[in-house]
């Protein structure tokens, strides 16, 4: 094992700057995994954008990355799995670097047959998608409706919620031109916002009886929108605010319907909560994958060298799919 490696740091400028670091080493409980792909996430466009000085920034530096994928090298004290040489995808800060140090419970191993480009592209989507179906309270055969179906995320969440049985999807987008992408995921209805409305649509494609299960990814009024659109005594969570984290919402929609409304974000979850939603994403969900069921929708490969291609890609939201940077 080499004694320094490169990572990537943001809080210099408007971009990831390389850096020589120590390789680190792993404490009780963590491993070390030699990356091989890293993935980017909106998360890492924020951070850039905060830390930056020449925009009114903090300046302040920090490892830039959250997802990866690539061999496990060092285990720590108490790690029972995975072992040294197991492929792994996983979550954590700082996962821009050649050697990344992460809780054990935050990994899942890579099934055979699948590259690390597309295995370090699934970890946020398959444990954000399973745990918001998760708090739903989601059972087989149950409706599910997800808003921005499209998104990087929300793609996993439609072939997700199939995989785990669910009777009926029904994926927004706001281009019509993407209504095939959401059908090869497995959407049995489409609903192009802007053409159609929402809640109509959803009424109308359930009998008017209503979806059990609705996950937003956009805020704003589509969350608003997404409250009638559930049967009485279902759930509507929130998973991201693309649009607006602002929404007046109709109030009697909530309490006639008597809903169960919840957000999620996992990333500001207890390492041992994570855990949990990571350990229950490795069951079904991971099995999916396994079975060529789930897979990402990978935009560009870039590397290290053209991280400021990466970071400008994710800023002009021009992506369709994961951006994913190739580990040098
Ligand atoms: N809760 C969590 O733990 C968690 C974890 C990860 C991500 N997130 C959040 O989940 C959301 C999705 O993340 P992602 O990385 O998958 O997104 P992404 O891939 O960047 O999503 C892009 C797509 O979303 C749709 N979209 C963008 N802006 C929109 C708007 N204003 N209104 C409606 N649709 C819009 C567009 O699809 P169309 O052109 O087809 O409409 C666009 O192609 C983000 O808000 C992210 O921050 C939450």
């Amino acid at each position: 094992m080499p004694e320094t490696m490169t990572a990537l740091f943001g809080g210099a400028g408007p971009d990831w700057t390389p850096r020589q670091v120590p390789v680190p080493a792993a404490g009780p409980g963590q491993i070390v995994v030699r990356a091989r792909a890293t993935a980017l996430n909106n998360a890492d466009a924020s951070m850039l954008a905060d830390a930056d000085p020449a925009s009114g920034g903090t300046g302040k530096e920090y490892r830039a990355g959250y997802e990866f994928a690539g061999e496990v090298t060092a285990v720590g004290a108490g790690v029972a799995a995975p072992v040294v040489g197991e492929r792994v995808m996983g979550t954590t800060p700082g996962s821009f670097a050649q050697y990344v140090l992460a809780d054990h419970r935050h990994v899942l191993p890579v099934p055979e047959g699948l590259g690390y480009e597309e295995a370090c592209a699934l970890p946020t989507g398959l444990l954000t998608e399973h745990g918001a179906l998760m708090v739903a309270g989601f059972r087989p055969g149950q409706s599910v409706l997800i808003t921005a179906a499209t998104s990087s995320i929300g793609l996993i969440g439609v072939q997700i919620a199939k995989a785990l049985g669910a009777g009926q999807v029904i994926a927004t987008t706001r281009s019509a031109a993407k209504r095939d992408l959401l059908v090869r995921a497995g959407a049995d209805t489409v609903v192009v916002t802007g053409e159609q409305d929402l809640t109509k649509a959803v009424l109308d494609a359930t009998g008017g009886q209503g979806v059990d299960v609705a996950l937003d990814h956009v805020g704003g009024q589509t969350f608003a929108a997404c409250l009638p659109a559930p049967i009485t005594g279902g759930a509507v969570v929130n998973v991201g605010r693309l649009d607006t984290a602002e929404s007046t919402i109709d109030l009697d929609a909530l309490s006639y319907r008597r809903l169960r409304v919840a957000g999620v974000s996992f990333g500001f979850t207890q390492p041992a909560e994570l855990g949990s939603v990571i350990a229950a994403a490795g069951q079904t969900p991971l099995a999916a994958v396994a079975a060529s069921r789930v897979r990402p929708l990978i935009d560009t490969i870039l590397s290290f060298d053209t991280s400021a291609e990466a970071a400008e890609r994710l800023r002009s939201h021009q992506a369709h799919g994961k951006i994913v940077l190739l580990v040098p």
